[in-house]
């Protein structure tokens, strides 16, 4: 009886090790910035929505083909949590930063629904990351359609998701101008760039 109870012990003792190593895994994805493959290009990001959620846009595509059928997209924005920690305290991205946009068709008839909208088809990730080593520019860019497994980053460096995001977006190349959690952070720690005009043009 002794003998089997130290076994059954042993057997929890180690069960829940493993649970807990398997449940751990993708929270420590989401924490360990930028992956690269042997070529180069970045490992598509795993684990992101159990990141930092930051905030989502309606229709707001700058890219006139994501939307479908003239369907506004939904675009909800997720980031690396140490990164937001340290936003939150500083108003900064620090190195290592993964920001997530992902594209969902958006719908109005479905199931009970009969006004509004919500998300529907799954269009693909745009993907941003702050990685000043290997980036002589800072911020790199990718786009990963709705499997693909890695992605190069977007060229010449300074392409034209850099450009814009350069000049109109509020904290470095973050919009946080439209995240109205990270404005209030921003503002706060006077972290605006003075070139981005936040009201309507
Ligand atoms: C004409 C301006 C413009 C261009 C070009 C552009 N973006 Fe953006 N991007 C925005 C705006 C505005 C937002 C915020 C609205 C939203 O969440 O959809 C945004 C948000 C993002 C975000 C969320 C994090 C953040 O920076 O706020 C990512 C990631 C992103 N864009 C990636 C890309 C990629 C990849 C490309 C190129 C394929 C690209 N963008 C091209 C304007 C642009």
């Amino acid at each position: 009886m002794k003998r089997f109870l130290a076994v059954l012990a042993i057997a929890l003792l180690a069960g829940g090790l493993l649970l807990r190593a398997s449940r751990s895994q993708p929270l420590e994805n989401t924490n360990s910035g930028p992956q690269y493959t042997s070529d180069g290009k970045l490992v598509r990001p795993q684990g992101y929505r159990r990141g930092v959620y930051v905030s989502s846009g309606f229709g707001m595509s700058y890219n006139p083909d994501v939307g479908g059928n003239g369907q506004p997209a939904f675009t909800n924005v997720f980031v690396t949590p140490s990164s937001y920690d340290y936003f939150l305290a500083n108003g900064k991205w620090p190195d290592k930063t993964v920001f997530v946009l992902e594209e969902y068709r958006s719908t109005s008839h479905g199931s009970i629904n009969q006004h509004g909208s919500y998300q529907e088809a799954f269009l693909g990730l745009d993907v941003e990351v702050k990685d000043e080593s290997r980036f002589p520019e800072k911020w790199a860019y990718f786009g990963f359609d709705t499997t693909q497994p890695s992605s190069s980053a977007i060229k010449p460096a300074k392409n034209g998701c850099w450009n814009c995001h350069d000049q109109s977006a509020a904290v470095e190349h973050s919009f946080a101008q439209f995240y109205p959690e990270l404005l209030k952070v921003a503002k706060e720690k006077g972290t605006i760039k003075p070139t981005v005009h936040l009201e309507t043009k």
